[in-house]
């Protein structure tokens, strides 16, 4: 075993500590003994060099770009597979057959519908919920559904749980849009695969067999691809958290989707668009960049930078080519797109954006192409919550086999009064 040693320049100690391999991108060095061995803990706000968990799921290189589900790389998947092949991948390790497809996708189709007391829970809620407060909601309602028999040891009950979310989301979220519409909810289509499913749910007017264009389904099954999972990003950092409590799954999901809503992670796809619409002009583009520039100034420039990648995010990438291909076919809003174009052109040359390796991410250019999708805003980070559903999930199946998991408990420096006396 590889080792790093420690020298304590108070006492010339030495404390050597294992090397563990990866199988692609940094070793870790295990840390597990430190504090029993020195009475020390490591010290890393936000987690900026710290592995949480070992996994086989999802491999991020952020210096090159690269974005792996499973050793698959994230464009061949994105243009060469189904999101219910992403979903069956992630889950079983293996791309599904055409038969095995099948079956999935069938599988998903029935268990689409949720229970009638449900559509209680949503008509409680007001005008103008944020669907992602009544997304959480009704994900944590779930679980009162499926609470009994849930024996996490089962691989065959694991995927129930599994298959059951990520076929519940869509027509959850279909119905958070309907409630802050006030108009009839619409129950799934069993004759409809999942993607298209989710748009005549959102689209529908009661008994009408809507049409839904196989454009808008190629494109809206793409980012749920490019949304399926993201290593240990704060969303599922914080469903591995509620998990490793012991708590139910959908209990840990319905905390992570609170998660992403925060505009620095999934909600930043809401916020980028609500930017293109005040910055409204090219002409106005430059002062906005002065804005972002300036660190007296809190604003900031939505749908640049990541904190893993620093190169490109292969996920936008991929989205910039799909808007290019589909930009006449969808309707694509052409002023919102001119602005977009001239902000990333000022920023990709920008000494400012350069050196502080920021670029456009996933989120910058989503919101264009769900705008063109007839999606409102309010929607999109709802759009992340079914893509990731499946990352999700699968990261709790992950945690509930791993051997080494603990209750998530970090520890912390202390730095506030000592022995006050009262
Ligand atoms: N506009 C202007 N300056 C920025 C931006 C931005 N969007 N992002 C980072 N910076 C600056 C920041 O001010 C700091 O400058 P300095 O070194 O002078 O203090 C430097 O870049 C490093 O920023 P940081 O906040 O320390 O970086 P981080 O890794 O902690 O944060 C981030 C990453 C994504 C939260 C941040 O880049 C951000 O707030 N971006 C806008 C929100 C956004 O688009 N989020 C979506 C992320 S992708 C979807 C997902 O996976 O969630």
């Amino acid at each position: 075993m590889n080792t790093v040693t420690l020298i304590d320049n108070r006492t010339g100690k030495k404390y050597d500590f294992d090397i563990l391999s990866s199988t692609l991108g940094p070793d870790v060095i295990d840390v597990r003994k430190l504090y029993t061995s020195i009475g020390m803990f490591t010290y890393d706000p936000g987690f900026t060099s710290t592995a949480s968990c070992s996994s086989t799921i999802t491999y991020i290189d952020g210096d090159k770009g690269e974005l792996r589900y499973r050793g698959y790389d994230i464009t061949d998947l994105a243009t060469k597979k189904s999101y219910l092949d992403v979903c069956y991948l992630l889950l079983n390790e293996k791309l599904p057959t055409k038969t095995q497809l099948t079956a999935f996708d069938n599988e998903l189709r029935k268990r689409s519908f949720i229970h009638e007391g449900l559509k209680g829970l949503f008509n409680a809620f007001p005008d103008r919920a944020h669907p992602m407060a009544m997304m959480s909601s009704a994900v944590s309602a779930l679980s009162t559904f499926y609470y009994e028999h849930l024996n996490v040891a089962n691989k065959e009950e694991a995927l129930v749980m599994a298959h059951r979310i990520i076929a519940k989301i869509p027509t959850l979220a279909a119905f958070t849009y309907r409630r802050s519409l006030g108009i009839p909810y619409i129950y799934p289509d069993i004759e409809r695969s999942f993607t298209e499913n989710f748009l005549y749910m959102m689209r529908a007017y009661p008994g009408e067999n809507l049409e839904i264009r196989d454009v808008e389904i190629r494109a809206l099954d793409t980012i749920f691809t490019l949304h399926a999972d993201h290593e240990q990003n704060a969303s599922t950092s914080t469903v591995r958290s509620v998990a490793s409590t012991g708590a139910h799954p959908y209990a840990a999901i319905s905390a992570g989707i609170n998660a992403l809503w925060g505009r620095a992670h999934g909600g930043a796809n809401e916020s980028v668009i609500a930017q293109l619409e005040i910055i409204a002009d090219v002409k106005n583009v430059d002062a906005f960049i002065a804005r972002a520039k300036d660190s007296n100034d809190e604003f900031r420039l939505m749908g640049f930078g990541h904190r893993v990648y620093k190169n490109f995010d292969p996920r936008a990438i991929i989205l910039k080519k799909l808007l290019d291909s589909l930009k006449d076919e969808l309707g694509i809003d052409d002023n919102l797109l001119k602005v977009a174009r001239r902000i990333e052109e000022i920023a990709l040359n920008d000494p400012y954006f350069i050196e502080r390796k920021l670029y456009p991410n996933i989120d910058f250019y989503t919101g264009l192409i769900l705008t063109a999708l007839k999606i409102p805003k309010s929607m999109f980070t709802i759009i992340f919550v079914i893509g990731r559903s499946v990352g999700w999930i699968t990261q709790w199946i992950e945690l509930q086999n791993d051997t080494e998991m603990k209750i998530t408990r970090p520890r912390q420096r202390y730095i506030g009064e000592k022995n006050k006396i009262l």
